[in-house]
């Protein structure tokens, strides 16, 4: 058994009793392993005794599980609305071009993975990007371009 079965089959065991446990063992799943792997997709849906095609859509539906481990760092930008008022929209379209990735994608060297993000509670200061656990506040393309590239080293 390799490390992400022993992590889905312990999360399961821990959580599958609790009303509604598909998405606390998604979670704990993604907390553990940075992804929710396609091979725990039937595990989960027997422990849980739904159907391959109800799990798979509930990783799909929900932009915060990925299906792929992710880049060394995640860069997520905030697209909530009170970043879009301040240029989050450009501050996307930057990030995209400048990465030459889409959400979710991962930069070629495994460096960065790009996510969106819906509120960093840094409304105030946007548009707003977190580099791993660390808040930036006020981000021009320019200021985003430093600190992923400080962010690689
Ligand atoms: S709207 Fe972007 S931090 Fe709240």
């Amino acid at each position: 058994m390799n490390e992400s079965q022993v992590v889905v089959n312990q999360a399961i065991a821990d959580l599958q009793r609790e009303e509604g446990a598909l998405l606390p063992i998604l979670h704990e799943v993604q907390d553990r392993l940075g992804y929710v792997p396609k091979d725990s997709v039937p595990v989960i849906a027997k422990a849980l005794s739904l159907s391959r095609a109800e799990v798979h859509g509930v990783v799909t539906f929900y932009h915060h599980f990925r299906q792929q481990p992710a880049g060394r760092r995640v860069v997520q930008v905030c697209r909530a609305e009170a970043c879009q008022a301040v240029g989050a929209d450009a501050l996307v379209e930057h990030a995209k071009q400048s990465l030459g990735v889409d959400f979710h994608g991962t930069t070629e060297d495994g460096a960065v993975t790009l996510e969106a993000v819906f509120c960093l509670g840094n409304c105030a200061c946007g548009p707003s990007i977190m580099i791993g656990d660390d808040l930036h506040g006020r981000v021009t393309p320019e200021r985003f371009d430093a600190l992923v590239k400080a962010a690689r080293k």
